[in-house]
């Protein structure tokens, strides 16, 4: 099994070849999702919202990050390990976003890191590149501008922001990033972005022109409760069969027909 590095991902947008990409938080699943071939773990800050139960994003810290991440890279035989940078961890100084970027990679084994932003991040996308931290961006519907942005709304709708978001897009790939995502934008602007970029797009609700997709695993699995956005698609559901398994635990154990002695000393 051949290890996937930031050059792959480049030839396989080169050679028109789809990129694969799913969040993971943990060994096991980082472990399952990595044999059956996905390209590249993402330990998103989503990991706020679907494994600690926040309402968003922001109370992440790069200790949770680093944490999930070490689990994940320890599981991680063939995919590209990408850790999130939480917010407030490289908005604040270069300096900082060097010294977190720098935690992720040595302590946690990322071998990249994601941020969100366009221009407003070109300084701190260059400074990571320029001491070869591998950066992929992040623009459109970036879930730590909850506030600004007055919740999680499709963003470039509107030609002055569709031309802001191309211009973040070409500032992204400027300042060195290796990739970036597209979150919840027309398809036919990430199309553009696309077509007008070299390094690859990985779209999460922007459409089938990007060169890659990702989705949050939990969302994949129907382990999301009713949370459903239109771009997420379960392939299936586990909620159900879980309980299935764990209702049949509690009646045997309460009826006494677990253990049996096939499962005693
Ligand atoms: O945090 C996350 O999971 C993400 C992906 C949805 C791109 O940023």
């Amino acid at each position: 099994m051949k290890k996937i590095t930031i050059l792959d991902l480049q030839k396989m947008k080169d050679n028109g070849e789809k990129i694969t990409m799913l969040t993971a938080y943990d060994y096991p699943t980082a472990r399952i999702l990595d044999e059956s071939g996905v390209d590249i773990l993402l330990i998103g800050d989503s990991v706020g919202n679907v494994m600690m139960g926040f309402d968003n994003t922001l109370p992440v810290t790069v200790d949770d990050i680093i944490y999930h991440t070490k689990a994940v890279a320890k599981a991680r035989k063939k995919a590209l390990v990408v850790a999130d940078m939480p917010f407030m961890s490289y908005q604040v100084s270069i300096e900082e976003a060097k010294i977190n970027a720098g935690r992720m990679i040595q302590e946690g084994g990322a071998e990249a890191v994601k941020l969100e932003g366009g221009e407003n991040m070109e300084a701190v996308i260059r400074a990571l590149s320029d001491i070869d931290i591998p950066v992929m961006g992040h623009i459109g519907l970036t879930p730590q501008s909850i506030h600004r942005m007055g919740g999680y709304k499709i963003q470039g709708k509107e030609e002055r922001q569709r031309q802001k978001l191309l211009a973040d897009a070409r500032a992204v790939e400027r300042a060195g990033a290796f990739s970036l995502v597209l979150e919840a934008i027309p398809a036919d602007l990430a199309q553009e972005i696309t077509s007008s970029l070299q390094i690859p797009t990985i779209g999460i609700g922007a459409g089938i022109h990007c060169d890659g997709q990702v989705l949050v695993i939990h969302d994949v699995l129907g382990l999301s409760g009713s949370f459903r956005p239109k771009f997420v698609k379960q392939y299936v559901q586990l909620e159900p069969l879980i309980k299935k398994a764990v209702t049949a635990f509690i009646s045997e154990v309460k009826e006494e027909k677990f253990p049996t002695t096939a499962h005693s000393f």
